[in-house]
């Protein structure tokens, strides 16, 4: 299957370095070992990114739908293991990790949202770090017609039902509904009850210098706002995927939870197209078993360990310049 993926732009590459960056700092803050990275192929940015951050080839596995990206990246990485086919399929086979990325260059489907769940389903340890990156704007989910969850008996449905209505979880109470996804609708909920969260968690509100940092004076959403959005709504996919499963299945990784660690934003302009409007979010994710121990830890370090920075078009090309100039201050 051939891949509509253009390549790199400086946003990217400096995004997932920042990203990558991110992930370590976390784990080291959980006193975590890094066990391996799934990555998704491409022209095998990330392992260059991880290479670079002194991972070992060998622990890095990357898959790819598309087979002449997953044979390239096989001849330039050779110590690395390189699969093609559909992550999610295909993670269950990868060597151990306990860190991934997966590079979408589309937005949120349920599709994507199919294969962030089986990817964390492989996860080898908790806990573990996942980063994703999304396309932000364009989804109407117009060629996107599925319901997020399996058909199942209207028995299961209505328990899973009542377990969300009692959670008073609006999005939640759409994404088990049986209908196809209406991802407009989720994003504007999300969007509804953003600021009120940003408000609630005391460490988010250190993060806003005039106004916030995820709504403009205007009440408009800023770009991280933008990105914060959809990773609530990713994160309550996750979380109904895997209690839908919880209740009537007994696979692995049933009881895990995401906590948001990161968020970036950043425009793929580059000197040579237009680009788009990109998020990458990184998530903590754990067993529910050790939500006492995780909360603890994000008390004490989420002002100094949570990152969010924007990259917008206006510095999209100069990116790395940037980015040089940002560590050159410590920043
Ligand atoms: C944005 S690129 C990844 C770039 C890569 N992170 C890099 O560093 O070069 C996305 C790639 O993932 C592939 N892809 C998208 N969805 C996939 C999936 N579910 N399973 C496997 N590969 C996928 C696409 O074919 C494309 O080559």
């Amino acid at each position: 299957m051939a891949s509509s993926y253009v390549g790199d732009s400086p946003g990217k590459k400096v995004t997932r370095l920042r990203s990558w960056l991110s992930a370590a700092r976390w784990m080291k803050a959980f006193r975590q070992p890094f066990n391996g990275a799934l990555v998704l192929a491409g022209e095998g940015g990330d392992i260059s990114t991880l290479r670079g951050l002194g991972v070992d080839p060998a622990r890095i596995s990357a898959v790819d739908l598309d087979s002449e990206n997953a044979m390239f990246v096989r001849e330039l990485h050779p110590e690395s293991s390189v699969f093609i086919g559909e992550a999610g399929e295909v993670s269950s086979k990868c060597p151990p990790y306990n860190t991934a990325h997966l590079d979408f260059n589309n937005g949120i489907t349920v599709d994507n949202l199919l294969t962030i769940r089986k990817v964390i389903d492989s996860f080898d340890t908790f806990p573990a770090y996942l980063s994703v990156t999304m396309m932000k704007g364009r989804e109407t989910g117009k060629d996107d017609k599925q319901p997020l969850l399996p058909t199942c008996s209207r028995q299961k449905r209505k328990f899973i039902k009542r377990v969300f209505n009692e959670s008073n979880n609006r999005i939640a109470q759409h994404l088990v509904s049986p209908g196809p996804l209406d991802i407009e609708y989720v994003l504007k909920v999300a969007e509804e009850e953003l600021d009120f969260e940003a408000t609630e968690r005391k460490n988010l509100r250190l993060k806003r210098d005039s106004g916030t940092w995820v709504s403009k004076t205007t009440g408009k959403l800023t770009s991280l706002g933008t990105g914060m959005v959809r990773a609530r709504v990713i994160q309550e996919a996750i979380h109904a995927l895997v209690w839908q499963r919880k209740i009537y299945d007994t696979t692995k990784n049933n009881n895990v939870y995401l906590q948001p660690a990161s968020m970036y934003t950043y425009h793929s302009r580059s000197k040579h197209t237009g680009g788009t409007p990109f998020m990458t979010v990184g998530w903590v994710v754990y067993p529910i078993t050790s939500h006492q121990y995780i909360e603890t830890i994000f008390d004490r370090y989420y002002d100094v360990l949570f990152s969010a920075q924007d990259l917008p078009a206006s510095v999209a090309p100069h990116a790395l310049k940037h980015f040089a100039l940002d560590m050159s201050h410590g920043g």
